[in-house]
């Protein structure tokens, strides 16, 4: 589906369409030794990402009493002081790979410590992240896709169930004891679920937002007029994230399982089919965008669909505005130009994520 309307009808049907990626087609995708990789399977199957209603809404509504907009905002000052740290060395005037000087770091220390995760574990967190999420990002049945996925998810469990038992016997202010200490009418999450949620927000969260600051720098290079205006009224940050969310969305595409037979997008879905939701297509369907391949940092409203639609919209979508935000106001402060070097920039070429190689920067202080 590509069309603004069928993409956002499709993940706002959730009775006909399921998200519950891993039984089926995925499972199919495994192909024969599905049986070989039953416990990762499981695992994944715990997503609130991955799960239907009712089970879906149990676990959103345990995550939703400790991942508050009020306890994302409370991040901004250490959000606003680790922009600032990463950004100090980009000053020199020389060429940096924007995509692991600054953008890959940011978002892993953010969830890192928003979870309570122990510091000392970050490395360790950030590969294992990135492990996890080429299963999910990048196609392809190597037979280390898996392999890799599966050595990844027992690496986060490791590093995640002492601190899911620390936090049950003594709290603290962050999202792991949140979680842990969550209860909704009775229900909560169980040990199983909190490890499995909390690897996927760190994973979930991690590629996409490093994809949002480096697609938005790229944009911003493209069209140095916006630069300007950014610089002349920082507010526009906020107007400008959305404008690089739409125009140049971390997320490409997302797909879902047809429980039911049933018409869209013009289309006759059948039982087991699996349909393709292009976020990319719809923000820049022009029946939704006015002169949708224009990059305008002022475009409002702007009712993109990168972050999804409906009851699976994206959980960390404040924390990543947030961090957005901070990042190209801060940039845009210190920073007269950008010019990227790369000569011809290179996207990842996979259907889900839409993520650059590198990209090489020089930064022009002001
Ligand atoms: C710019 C960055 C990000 C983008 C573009 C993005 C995109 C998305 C999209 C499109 C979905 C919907 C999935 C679906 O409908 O199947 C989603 C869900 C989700 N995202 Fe994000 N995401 C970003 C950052 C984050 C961050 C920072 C976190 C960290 C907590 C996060 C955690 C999640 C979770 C837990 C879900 C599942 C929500 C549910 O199923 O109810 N995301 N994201």
């Amino acid at each position: 589906m590509t069309g603004y309307a069928d993409v956002v009808a499709g993940f706002r049907d959730h009775r006909r369409l399921s998200s519950d990626r891993f039984r089926g087609p995925f499972a199919r995708d495994i192909g024969q030794s599905t049986t070989r990789y039953e416990e990762l399977v499981e695992f994944m199957r715990k997503w609130m990402f991955s799960t239907d209603r009712p089970t879906h809404t149990r676990l959103r509504s345990l995550v939703n009493t400790a991942f508050t907009p009020r306890s994302v905002e409370q991040l901004r000052p250490r959000i606003r002081e680790l922009v600032r740290s990463l950004g100090e060395p980009l000053r020199g005037g020389h060429v940096v790979d924007f995509m692991t000087e600054f953008a890959f770091t940011l978002p892993i220390v953010v969830i890192s410590e928003y979870l309570g995760l122990p510091p000392e574990s970050r490395h360790e967190v950030r590969r294992l992240s990135e492990d996890l999420g080429a299963l999910i990002f990048v196609q392809g049945n190597t037979a280390d896709r898996f392999a890799n996925g599966e050595r990844a998810m027992n690496g986060l469990v490791e590093l995640i169930r002492p601190v899911v038992r620390a936090r049950a016997r003594e709290p603290r202010d962050d999202l792991i004891s949140g979680m842990v200490h969550s209860d909704v009418d009775g229900e909560s999450f169980t040990e199983e679920e909190v490890i499995s949620n909390a690897a996927l927000m760190v994973f979930a969260g991690h590629e996409t937002t490093m994809n949002l600051l480096a697609n938005g720098i790229l944009a911003f290079d493209r069209s140095p007029e916006q630069w300007r205006l950014l610089q002349a009224d920082p507010a526009l940050a906020r107007t400008a994230t959305e404008e690089v969310l739409r125009l140049a969305g971390p997320i490409k595409a997302l797909a879902r399982w047809v429980r039911e037979p049933f018409e869209l997008g013009g289309r006759q879905l059948k039982k087991g089919d699996r349909v393709l939701l292009v976020q990319h297509a719809a923000n820049h369907d022009p029946a939704a965008f006015a002169d949708p391949e224009r990059f305008d940092i002022r475009r409002w409203p702007n009712k993109h669909v990168a972050f999804g639609s409906g009851i699976h919209t994206c959980l960390g979508a404040p924390l990543s505005r947030l961090e957005a935000q901070e990042a190209f106001t801060y940039l845009a402060a210190e920073f007269r130009s950008i010019e990227v070097v790369s000569s011809d920039p290179r996207y990842v070429p996979t259907v889900v994520s839409h993520g650059l190689r590198e990209l090489s920067v020089r930064f022009h202080a002001r």
